[in-house]
């Protein structure tokens, strides 16, 4: 058996079954699921002694995860809250033998008066569909998964952290777990939910980004998977953005795979660039992320009256831009400070006055419940 080593700290971590049924059967493995906890919903109380100053977007164990099976013909159900703690997989798992899975991440924000949010998790759940069905998985319903984050959420309620010092990371991942080896979709999938405390993303906190343009490797091409979220997307950039970490940049703008010529992404963010009025985004074709934070950020900026295109951009319009600022859900908004591409360096205005603070802060006041939140986006938990 193969144990991915996961970390519990305020608990002894325990050993779970999931998959790898011999000979095929891959349904006895649902006998071998976690201890249930008993009463639903549950906590270990709501506050935490915790240095939440110290919080980076390092992985901080919390107390329960969620787990819920399904047979390849299969529906899920039958998910529960368990102990958070290691899982045991078959060496012959789809997902470590041919990469079959997804994740999402979204995240919980705690409100001035205590209550907790949670910031469009079903956008997360259809995204997860989207690339389930494209990844030959199962996937657990809209109602599920947002169940089944719910959940996670008031059971590690006392790691949600204090209005201003971060938020509750919630990473569901639906992965194959039966036994496979010829190359065929997984007989068995496993959809789990665990969560860790997190503030700013990047070792720069809020301080703006420096990007360097990838002409080496690609992150995604046409007709693969860049445009869901497939575990697969990401261990090849690990190779790109070491390089540029190592020269002293925060992170990599990766452009199009056929021509070089437009930007894409960078590796775990959407990027945007601000001319005069206009915000631009590269469009989402099958190449790039259709981020929640990118399109929520879309929305924000044309109610406050700015024209946003989504469309081609070109290396070249980035370099005359005013403002780049990225955005996803670990990342939030970050401003970019400066590009680098071959020999040429381009800086940024940042700070106070910038598009990219306004739109920054008008989405944080709506995750965080400090802002009227017009569009119905966040879900109040408890
Ligand atoms: C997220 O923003 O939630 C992501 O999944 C990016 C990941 C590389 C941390």
């Amino acid at each position: 058996m193969i144990h991915t080593r996961l970390f519990s700290r305020c608990f002894l971590p325990q050993s779970f079954k999931l998959g790898g049924g011999c000979h095929g059967d891959a349904f006895r493995a649902i006998s071998s699921m976690p201890e249930p906890c008993q009463s639903s919903p549950i906590s270990d109380g709501d506050s935490c002694d915790f240095d939440w100053d110290s919080l980076g977007f390092g992985l901080m164990p919390t107390d329960y995860m969620y787990i819920m099976k399904c047979a390849i013909d299969e529906n899920f159900e039958r998910g529960q809250i368990s102990r958070y703690g290691n899982i045991e997989l078959s060496p012959s798992a789809g997902v470590l033998n041919y990469g079959q899975g997804l994740f999402e991440g979204l995240k919980a924000y705690r409100k001035d008066d205590g209550g907790l949010l949670l910031f469009r998790p079903h956008e997360n759940a259809l995204r997860m569909r989207t690339g389930a069905d494209r990844m030959c998985m199962p996937s657990p319903t809209v109602e599920q998964f947002v169940d089944a984050v719910k959940q996670t959420t008031i059971a590690n309620r006392r790691w949600v952290p204090p209005p201003g010092k971060g938020s509750l990371y919630l990473r569901p991942l639906l992965i194959g777990t039966g036994p496979i080896l010829g190359l065929a979709p997984s007989p068995e999938y496993t959809f789990l939910v665990f969560a860790s405390p997190v503030r700013n993303y990047f070792r720069e906190g809020s301080a703006p980004l420096n990007l360097y343009v990838e002409n080496e490797f690609d992150r995604a091409s046409r007709g693969g998977t860049g445009g869901v979220k497939s575990i697969s997307n990401y261990a090849p950039v690990l190779k790109a953005i070491t390089r540029a970490k190592s020269r002293g940049f925060s992170d990599v703008l990766y452009l199009d795979s056929v021509n070089k010529r437009d930007v894409e992404e960078v590796s775990s963010c959407n990027i945007f660039i601000v001319k005069g009025n206009v915000i631009s985004t590269p469009a989402t074709h099958g190449t790039i992320l259709p981020g929640v934070t990118r399109k929520s950020i879309i929305e924000i900026a044309r109610d406050r009256g700015y024209e946003v295109e989504e469309r081609a951009i070109n290396v070249e319009e980035v370099f005359d831009a005013r403002e780049v600022f990225c955005t996803g859900t670990a990342v939030g908004v970050a401003p970019v400070g400066s590009i680098t591409c071959m020999d040429r360096r381009i800086e940024y205005q940042t700070g106070a006055e910038t598009t990219c603070q306004e739109l920054y802060s008008t989405l944080v006041g709506i995750q965080t419940g400090t802002t009227e939140d017009k569009m119905g986006w966040t879900v109040e938990i408890c």
